[in-house]
């Protein structure tokens, strides 16, 4: 039985972790640490979970050393995540992203946990207008969200080299799939036009992106637990990119609309043109993804129209509102 602290385990990505995992080893030990942000919705994809729940903050130092005792592996998951809000307000991206890191990094390494997985974001490289990052990739990051990640990022490479702490960093690209938070391009989009609502595309819908259903990155990450080295950066891609216009279009017709439905709205500042990743040292492990994109965008509209409650409550929210409010407001062109 192995005992496993995830940070951020209510969010998107860290509550699918957390099914899947609970699936595949139900024998494990998994400790939640949540602080329940906004984000922190993944209560539909963790139903069935068995895991310990904490709620608190990754910055509380006496907590997590705490919790840290007696654990064998680290997950650390739990950020703040959207862009947007970090062009809005990026003073709790630092807190938690590089803050919550080292608090994390530095309880761990003093109760000698034997593996620690960063997830980083492809975001950290900055944008590509051709081919692919790889690992060794220069990190230029854009955004205050993604400038936080590669502060984060390099904080795990310097406990590596200064301590020899056995910190993995994994760097993925856009994740989608059940019970994503609607701020994210793809459930904001589904819910929008289950709701009637125009979709805001921002400036020519040029920008492309590299998507990945939020289950391959979970068995990503269970290879590089598996077989990745201490001290390594592992790229998790598919190869599935779409520019921002094709992605709309497909989520359009998903929703059986047409193209009058389409908002066109002021471009993001610092908005990447692409990012694209190399992901071929961690396909040497042995991991492949499973689901195609056409696929996961079929799955992941099935999942909103079945759990139209889940969504409905979060977009009904005063500060859901406002937040789109003012994001949104008079950007159309
Ligand atoms: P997003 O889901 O915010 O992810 P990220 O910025 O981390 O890649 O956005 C994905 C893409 O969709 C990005 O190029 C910005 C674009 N986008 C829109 O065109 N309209 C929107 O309302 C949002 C949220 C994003």
């Amino acid at each position: 039985m192995a005992k496993i602290l995830i940070t951020g385990g209510s969010g998107f990505i860290g509550s699918n972790f957390i099914r899947y995992w609970g699936e595949k080893y139900p024998n494990d030990a998994l400790t939640n640490l949540d602080r329940l942000t906004y984000a922190s919705q993944g209560s539909a994809a963790l139903k069935k979970s068995k895991v310990r729940f904490v709620k608190g903050d990754i910055c509380d130092k006496k907590l997590v050393e705490k919790l840290m005792k007696g654990m064998e592996t680290v997950v650390h998951f739990a950020a703040e995540t959207h862009v947007d809000r970090s062009i809005q307000d990026s003073q709790i991206f630092l807190k938690t992203n590089v803050l919550g890191t080292q608090t994390l990094l530095e309880a761990a390494r003093k109760n000698n946990v034997s593996k620690f997985i960063f997830i980083s974001t492809d975001e950290v490289y900055g944008s590509i207008d051709k081919g692919t990052f790889s690992e060794y990739s220069p990190l230029r990051p854009n955004s205050p969200y993604a400038a936080s990640k590669a502060s984060g990022d390099l904080l795990c490479r310097s406990y590596w080299v200064t301590y020899k702490f056995p910190v993995i960093v994994t760097r993925c690209c856009n994740n989608y799939g059940p019970a994503q938070f609607p701020e994210k391009v793809i459930p904001l989009f589904i819910s929008n036009l289950m709701e009637d609502k125009k979709v805001p595309l921002y400036g020519k819908g040029a920008n492309v992106r590299e998507w990945i259903h939020v289950d391959d990155h979970a068995s990503a990450v269970e290879q590089v637990l598996a077989k990745g080295e201490p001290g390594e950066i592992y790229n998790i891609g598919t190869g599935e990119e779409l520019n921002n216009r094709e992605l709309t279009k497909k989520i359009i017709a998903a929703l059986g609309k047409d193209e009058s439905w389409i908002e066109p709205v002021q471009d993001r500042p610092g908005h990447d043109l692409r990012y694209a990743l190399d992901s071929s040292k961690l396909r040497a492990l042995g991991w492949k993804p499973k689901t195609n994109f056409d696929e996961g965008l079929r799955q992941t509209v099935e999942w909103y129209k079945n759990n139209v409650s889940w969504w409905k409550k979060i977009k009904q929210k005063g500060a859901y509102k406002s937040y789109i409010k003012k994001q949104y407001a008079g950007r159309s062109k």
